[in-house]
């Protein structure tokens, strides 16, 4: 059967991530966090203290930026590496959380990323989430999903998220950055945050992982024996 690019769109918090993990390990595809593309930059900038209203200061410190996956030897699990370093739980944390939507309304940083997207994709077999992949980085992905789910629902998983990594955080705290971010990537000039015209749409308010998970497998396998 011929390899698909399935594209995952959708608001911070969904479950995007932890469904394409899944959707990939069941396909036996590639896993692209496109999420942790933009959280390195944005940890990249923090600890160079790139002034990100500059913009010279934006595109010379995106050139010393190498952001790769990799399977992580101590966890067996594929993770976030920037130039050459483990960053995965740096780039979860607060500080990049709250700093990163203003970042990805960047030009520079969007286009740079976005090519480094499209090369990884290149060869199909992938899964790969974020707010962008359906409508501009993989306009002609074979299957385009658009996941949903309300603010606290999304804001419980993402405390429960962070607490089995050891930061505690208050409810309050991750609803007002969920809905800042909200705002954020969809208002924005560059690549808001929208659901491609031939996506299908996924309310996960109330269904589990593995509903979730087994929806879009079966939609990949569906569209893989069309194509
Ligand atoms: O999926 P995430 O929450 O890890 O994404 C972090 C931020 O990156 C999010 O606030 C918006 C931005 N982002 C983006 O603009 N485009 C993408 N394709 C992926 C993420």
């Amino acid at each position: 059967m011929n390899k698909i690019v399935i594209a995952i769109d959708g608001y911070s918090g969904c479950g995007k991530s932890s469904t394409a993990k899944a959707v990939a390990k069941k396909l036996g595809y590639t896993y692209i966090d496109s999420g942790a593309m933009y959280r390195s930059a944005t940890l990249h900038f923090l600890n160079h203290s790139v002034d990100i209203y500059n913009e010279q200061q934006v595109i010379d410190s995106l050139k010393q930026l190498i952001i790769s996956f990799q399977i992580n030897p101590a966890s067996g699990l594929q993770e976030t590496y920037l130039n050459g370093q483990n960053v995965e739980s740096d780039i979860r944390n607060m500080r990049v959380s709250n700093y990163v939507s203003e970042v990805s309304t960047i030009k520079a940083v969007r286009e740079a990323l976005v090519a480094q997207q499209q090369a990884l994709g290149q060869k199909k077999g992938v899964v790969m989430d974020g707010r962008d992949i359906g409508t501009v980085v993989f306009p002609h992905a074979e299957l385009k999903v658009f996941m949903t789910a309300n603010l606290e629902v999304r804001a419980r998983r993402r405390q429960q998220e962070l607490a089995e990594k050891g930061q505690e955080v208050p409810l309050q705290d991750i609803i007002n950055n969920l809905a800042d971010r909200d705002k954020t990537d969809s208002t924005r000039k560059e690549s808001p945050l929208m659901k491609a015209e031939d996506a299908v749409e996924i309310d996960t308010s109330h269904l589990r992982f593995e509903e979730q998970v087994d929806k879009i497998v079966q939609l990949a396998h569906e569209t893989m024996s069309n194509n």
